[in-house]
């Protein structure tokens, strides 16, 4: 169901937090297959030049043909990008490794924070069919997480959950209010995902108790357990749903997906 408040066209979250590891990239992939299980139409951005969702959703390096590159700097139309993935619904832009030097390239370009903004909001976007856009965001905030941040109406931030997790949030929520101040007055926190949880850890409790204490509602009540099927699934190509659909970690982002067609 699209949001009567919203003009037409997909949802676009970002998933974004600068420290890597934390799960951006496997919540991009079992969030958007999980979404897509339900019905919504959704196309993941791979905006990591290291294009792990990319591989991770079986779009082999060498078969990439045209990339979020292309997207950026050289203005290709986003449906010459996207490929098809193995599950209905589900639909990726690849990343290659010429996105890792498009950071220094963009710098020069005076619409340099506005690229995938341009992309991801033409007007033929909406006439795509695509209910949600989920963005993988880069382990940086670079120019190429600005451009998530001023393409999307929300970002989404996975927190792993281990100590220091709290630390660079600080950072994240100061570019944020950045973004929403000069580019993106509209950019809203969708939510922060708690992942890597392993219940019999007692600094996993600490950090989620911490959370929730300082954010309150945006942190999902849906928390992402640590479990091997997951970080197993994208060496075989595949979402952790399709890998193992009984794990405990597709549950979550099962639970989790619902959680946030509920917010919208
Ligand atoms: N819920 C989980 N359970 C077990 N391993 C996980 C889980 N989430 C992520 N991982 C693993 O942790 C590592 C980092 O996750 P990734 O999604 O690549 O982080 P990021 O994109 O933020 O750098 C990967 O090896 C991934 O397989
Ligand atoms: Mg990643």
């Amino acid at each position: 169901m699209s949001d009567p408040s919203r003009p037409k066209g997909p949802k676009i979250i970002a998933i974004t937090n600068q420290k890597g590891g934390v799960g951006k990239t496997t919540t991009a992939i079992n969030l958007g297959a999980a979404l897509a299980e339900e019905g919504k139409v959704v196309l993941l951005v791979d905006l990591d030049p290291q294009g792990n969702a990319s591989t991770g959703l079986g779009v082999h390096r060498e078969q990439r043909g045209l990339s979020t590159y292309d997207l950026l700097l050289e203005e290709v139309p986003l449906q010459d990008v996207v490929r098809k993935t193995d599950l209905e619904n589900l639909f990726i832009a690849p990343a290659t490794t010429d996105l890792s030097s498009a950071d220094i390239e963009l710098v020069s370009n005076e619409k340099r924070i506005f690229l995938l903004h341009d992309s991801l909001r033409a007007p033929l976007v909406a006439d795509l069919g695509y209910d949600y856009v989920l963005i993988d965001c880069p382990p940086s905030l670079n120019l190429l997480t600005i451009n998530a941040m001023v393409a999307a109406h929300s970002v989404l931030v996975p927190l792993q959950s281990e100590f220091f997790a709290l630390e660079g949030l600080s950072q994240l929520m100061l570019t944020i209010r950045e973004v929403r101040q000069t580019a993106n007055k509209e950019l809203r926190i969708e939510g922060v995902a708690l992942t890597m949880y392993d219940a019999r850890n007692n600094l996993s409790k600490q950090v989620e108790a911490d959370a929730r204490e300082n954010l309150g509602d945006l942190v999902f009540s849906t928390v992402i357990p640590r479990n091997v099927r997951v970080s197993e699934a994208p060496s075989f190509a595949m979402p952790v749903l399709t890998y193992d659909p009984l794990s405990k970690g597709t549950t979550a982002y099962r639970h989790l997906a619902r959680e946030l067609i509920a917010r919208n």
